[in-house]
């Protein structure tokens, strides 16, 4: 096994470097030993609208912690403990990190484990949730690894749609995730907040047979792509109010579900685009959903010590909640368990049931060393979705 590990460190907002660390060991945050866990060879790692948070310096975490947490990548070194996993088994890793023993992961609430971080019931990787190193990087310490990792079938048949099967470990169930929770099925209107990868993820709603799939942001590149797709597109930046754009597709100015992938960084509409209104986008999805209807709110929301107003520092968003009581509002928030739907989604990839899947997220392999380069342009707004390839396993 190599002595190193060259990952993505974070040093201050917007300063990541490429540093070379120590081999990770099977050990936990805390030093205990953790012979349920296996490392990790990272095959794909993909840079996500929420690292975007990290590296403004909206969600703070400790100087030189690893960024990431959509990985896969091929077992190399298995606990004594680990007994369905193997050296060289293709797996992905989801984001969240569960423990599979307290009452929520028993529940498959994987989103908010119990156990994995002392201060919070939630874990995940190169956040600061539990101080599990991230793994933008060239290897990945991961716990419990026979509850966490999903195991592809076929190791060849996977490098085949690796691009695809890459989006497993966070934006694809993330973005089912809003979809379920806002009650999408057969024939629904949907409007989705945002077409960054995570919204563009959830375009997808026509594998689960939605009728029309409405979504909604500035960004012409970005919006383009899920339009070429099949989905119908509103331009945020025209000032026109977002139930007359809504009404100008489908007749009627509300739709059955929608569901914000946006979060505390939206803008207001038309001439207040290039404001930051923090609670834009969810007040907009909660006045886009018919009565009766639901919501997802899937854009991640929490003190934010960039915001410029008190509410936006502590966390205390102004929501037009009593405008849409009398709707019977259902609303669902948080992070997404990857692993009710990540086996699911892995077997649709490998049936070709999302074609249309590459095309929309737009993928764009780099090497480690391209990566920190490819934070300033995605912080810009690039419309591609960045898979990092740390051993040119995907190149080649
Ligand atoms: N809940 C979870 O488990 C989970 C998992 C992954 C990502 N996320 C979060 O989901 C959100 C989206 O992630 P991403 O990678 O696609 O991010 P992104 O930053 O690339 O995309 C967000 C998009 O929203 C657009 N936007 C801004 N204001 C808007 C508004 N009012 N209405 C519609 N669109 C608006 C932006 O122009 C941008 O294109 C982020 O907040 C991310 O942190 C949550
Ligand atoms: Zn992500
Ligand atoms: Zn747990």
């Amino acid at each position: 096994m190599p002595e190193t590990n060259r990952a993505i460190v974070f040093d201050s907002p917007t300063k990541l470097t490429l540093e070379s660390l120590d081999f990770p060991k099977l050990q936990m945050p805390n030093g205990t030993k953790a012979p349920h866990g296996v490392i990790v060879r990272i095959v794909a790692t993909n840079i996500c609208g929420s690292d975007l948070h990290i590296y403004r310096g909206s969600f703070p975490v400790p100087q030189g912690m690893v960024m990431g947490h959509e990985m896969t990548g091929q077992v190399v070194e298995v606990g004594s403990d680990v007994q369905f996993i193997q050296p060289g088994d293709l797996v992905s890793v989801p984001f969240n990190v569960a423990c599979g023993r307290c009452r929520n992961c028993k529940n498959g609430r994987t989103d908010v484990c119990q156990t994995v971080n002392p201060q919070v019931h939630c874990g995940a990787y190169g956040f600061n949730l539990g101080d599990f190193q991230g793994g933008q990087a060239e290897y990945l310490f991961v716990p419990y690894a026979d509850f966490n990792l999903l195991k592809f079938p076929d190791n060849d048949a996977a490098m085949e749609k690796i691009r695809d099967l890459a989006l497993l470990s966070d934006v694809l169930p993330t973005a089912f995730h809003g979809l379920m929770e806002a009650g999408v099925k057969v024939g629904s209107t949907v409007y989705i907040a945002g077409a960054g990868p995570v919204g563009r993820a959830a375009a997808a709603a026509r594998l689960i047979g939605a009728a029309a799939i409405i979504v909604g942001d500035y960004d012409k590149e970005r919006l383009d792509l899920v339009k070429r797709n099949g989905c119908e597109t509103i331009d945020l930046s025209q000032d026109i109010p977002l139930a007359d754009q809504i009404e100008a597709i489908l007749g009627v100015p509300e739709v059955d579900c929608a569901v914000d992938y946006v979060g505390s960084e939206a803008h207001g509409i038309g001439h207040e685009a290039h404001e930051l209104q923090p609670q834009a986008a969810i007040n907009q999805v909660l006045a886009a959903t018919r009565a009766g209807g639901a919501t997802g709110v899937i854009g991640i929301y929490g003190p934010d010590p960039l915001a410029d107003t008190k509410e936006g520092q502590e966390g205390t968003f102004p929501l037009d909640f009593g405008k849409v009581w009398i709707k019977s509002p259902r609303v669902s928030a948080g992070q997404a368990p990857i692993m009710s739907y990540n086996r699911d989604l892995m077997m649709s990839i490998l049936w070709d049931r999302m074609p249309y899947l590459s095309d929309m997220m737009n993928t764009k392999v780099i090497s480690l060393d391209d990566a920190v380069g490819a934070y300033e342009t995605f912080d810009q707004g690039s419309a591609n979705k960045y898979i990092i390839d740390p051993h040119g396993l995907i190149s080649a």
